[in-house]
């Protein structure tokens, strides 16, 4: 058994008084789920380590450098993210790609980056809306996973989350079908496979993309979906907490 995960990733949201709100809440009322994860900006590590240190939520980044350390300015390395606490960090997010130009060979810099450090990456993959009008679903995130487990071999990837989120479904209120998501997720563990079933057998395949209480519990029902990746509705405590119980 595959023990369920919910990552909430923030995105560029939250401010220290909010955060105090939203961390209360998550924490107080997730305790029976020991799978979550929130991950904040950056500036913002520090009240998580202040105020998750010693619960049972874990908590990361969104982001980091594939570099270790040196002259490269407004970047953040793997070990700062370790002097913060995180135990993860979401790598390869379809905002990262698109929005900041990240390739398929840095995203894997990134994630040798921070398994080096000892860090838990979670590995973004996901098709646009006409790469899916196109059949080329399966090719897309096939090449996005193939360019990690490529440079990092395998076997790494039994100590990394992975993350489907079509890029049609995330923001868009538009969530992908059980069914759907399950296609994919059962494609990405059929390709591990190929390199590794017993790493097939043992990776979580989280489902990103509009996720929220009303829809969590037939998707994460699916055989080949350990959880979510949650965006919008990791922001309102509530909704995030009615999200883990539904992978409890
Ligand atoms: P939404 O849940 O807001 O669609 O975002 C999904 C996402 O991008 C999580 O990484």
């Amino acid at each position: 058994m595959r023990q369920k995960l919910v990552a909430g990733n923030w995105k560029m949201n939250g401010s220290l008084a909010e955060n105090e709100v939203l961390l209360d809440g998550v924490v107080a009322g997730t305790r029976e789920f020991p799978g979550v994860i929130c991950c904040a900006p950056y500036p913002y590590l520090f009240q998580m380590q202040e105020k998750l240190q010693g619960t049972h939520v874990a908590w990361g980044a969104q982001n980091l450098s594939q570099y270790e350390r040196g002259a490269y300015t407004g970047e953040v390395s793997a070990a700062m993210l370790k002097d913060f606490g995180c135990s993860y960090v979401i790598i390869g997010h379809s905002e990262r790609r698109a929005i900041f130009g990240e390739t398929s060979m840095t995203v894997a810099e990134k994630f040798k980056a921070a398994q080096d450090a000892g860090l838990v990456p979670i590995l973004c993959v996901g098709e646009t809306l006409s790469e899916r009008e196109a059949g080329a679903t399966f090719a897309v995130v096939g090449e996005q996973l193939d360019a990690v487990a490529g440079f990092v071999g395998v076997s790494a990837l039994e100590d990394a989350v992975l993350a489907y989120e079509p890029v049609w479904a995330i923001g868009t209120g538009k969530t992908a079908t059980p069914q759907q998501a399950q296609d994919v997720h059962r494609h990405l563990r059929e390709r591990v496979a190929l390199m590794n079933s017993e790493v097939a057998g043992k990776v979580r395949i989280l489902y990103g993309g509009s996720v929220k209480s009303s829809n969590a519990a037939e998707l994460f029902a699916m055989p080949d979906i350990d959880g979510g990746l949650i965006g919008g509705a990791s922001l309102v405590a509530s909704d995030f907490c009615d999200i883990c119980r539904a992978a409890a």
